[in-house]
Parts: structure tokens; sequence; C-alpha cells
């Protein structure tokens, strides 16, 4: 299934997922392979409606397939199975996610938010606050560390989130459109810091990105059309 020498951390085959619309079903997915080395990255392109964000649910496991095997770090699973707890603490430790929305708790400051992460993987200590705050500093956002998300720009949002997403060292990070709220020189800078962390944090990345260039920047590309993956 890999290539010898390189490590796979993340692996679809054949993922399959319709959806019911009133009698009719509608296919999104029918047969979707995906590969991701270990501390690499994998943009995924494809029109507006064609499956990504569906996609990324079935790489995490937070939506159930119609078919198709899903690895995450060699630990296979159905894509049709239901979800189990043990995947769900698993899940906390190996996948971090980063959405075009956000998605801060709007009630916890920039710290605290990064913390609740570290908490749902059974911290937060001393530790994990230490690496909260330097994964904060790392992204530009230490001095905030205070403030709720409502005083900060959607940039800084974004950094915040990134932070949270990397709080528990996950092997795979999985990027939703991370850039599709802000402008081009924000998006830039926000791209920029998120390819850096990972590499950083040797965290394998899963961009879903409607910007070209950044898309290029990633170590492979797919595009994502009628339900399959061609190469980018
Ligand atoms: N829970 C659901 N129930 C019914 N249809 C759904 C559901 N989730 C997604 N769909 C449909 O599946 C298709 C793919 O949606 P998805 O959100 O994965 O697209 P996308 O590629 O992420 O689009 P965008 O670039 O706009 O974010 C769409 O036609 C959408 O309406
Ligand atoms: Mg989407």
């Amino acid at each position: 299934m890999s290539d010898p020498g390189h490590t796979i951390v993340l692996e679809a085959r054949g993922l399959a997922k319709s959806f019911q619309l009133g009698e009719a079903s509608v296919e999104v997915l029918s047969c979707v392979d995906i590969s991701l080395e270990e501390s690499s990255s994998l943009s995924i392109q494809g029109e507006s409606g064609c499956g990504k964000t569906t996609l990324l649910n079935l790489l995490a496991r937070l939506e159930i397939g119609d078919a198709g095997e899903i690895s995450w770090g060699g630990r296979k699973m159905m894509a049709t199975d239901s979800f189990s707890s043990t995947e769900s603490i698993l899940r906390t430790r190996f996948l971090g996610v980063v959405y075009q929305a956000y998605y801060l708790i709007p009630e916890l400051n920039v710290l605290e938010n990064v913390l609740m992460a570290a908490r749902l993987a059974g911290g937060p200590d001393q530790d994990s606050t230490d690496r909260a705050r330097s994964l904060l500093s790392k992204m530009g956002v230490g001095q905030k560390e205070k403030q709720v998300p409502s005083k900060l720009s959607g940039g800084e949002r974004q950094r915040v989130a990134i932070a949270r997403a990397l709080i528990n060292t996950p092997k795979v990070l999985l990027a939703d459109e991370p850039t599709g709220n802000l402008d081009e020189r924000t998006g830039g800078q926000v791209m920029d810091l998120l390819l850096n962390a990972c590499e950083e944090e040797n965290t394998g990345l899963v961009l879903v990105t409607h910007n070209e260039s950044f898309a290029r920047s990633a170590d492979s590309r797919v595009i994502l059309s009628e339900g399959k993956t061609h190469p980018g």
C-alpha cells in the first residue's frame, strides 16, 4: 500500500458517501483514495459542493461512510462502522482540525480555548499550559492569551484555532479552508504560520483550499471531482 521508506500516517481507500435528498440518494463521494506521508502536506481542491468537507469528516471519523477503509497511523477502521469511544479518545491525540469559521468558544479566553482541547485529551497540566503558551507565541498571538475571541481579528482567531489544533501534538492536522474568511494578505500570513508550525511539529497536513498558490505549496495535491480524487 505504501512506498518503501515512507511511512503513511493517514490513508483512505475506496471511500464512498451518499446523502438522502428527499426520495433521491445523491452520491457525493464514489471512490476516494487518499494517502498522506508522515510530516508531509497534501492539498485538496475542488469546486464548491464537490464533497471536500464531507471527505474531511469521513477521514476524521465524524461522519459514517457507505464504503471504504481509513487508517490512522496504521490503525485500520471501516468507514461504515459506527464510532467507538476508543476511537474518539484516539482522535483527540491523532488529529487536529481547523475550520474556516474558527469555532473558538466565545466565553473562554485565548489560553483557555487552547487548554480546553488539552483537557479533552486528559490534560491540562503545567506542561500543557507551557506548551499552549509556546504555541500561541509561535503563532504570533502570545500577547493575547487573556483576550476573549470577540476582541480578536479574524486572522488572530485562526492563529488561536491553529494553536488549539496542535496542542495535543497530533500526527495529522485537517484544515478546511482555513483562510477562507480572511483577506489575501492575512490569509497568506496565516498559511505561512500554519505550514511552518506543521513542519516544526512534524505534523502531517491535509489542506482543503480554493487558493491555487496555497494548494501548490503543499508537498502533494489532489483534485476532487465527480466523487473521485485525481492527481493535481
Ligand atoms: N448532512 C448532509 N445532508 C445532505 N446533504 C449533505 C450533507 N452534507 C453535505 N451534503 C451535500 O453534499 C455535497 C458536498 O458537500 P460538502 O460540504 O462536502 O462540499 P464542499 O466541497 O466542502 O463545498 P464548499 O467548497 O462549498 O465548502 C453538497 O451537495 C451538500 O449539499
Ligand atoms: Mg466545505
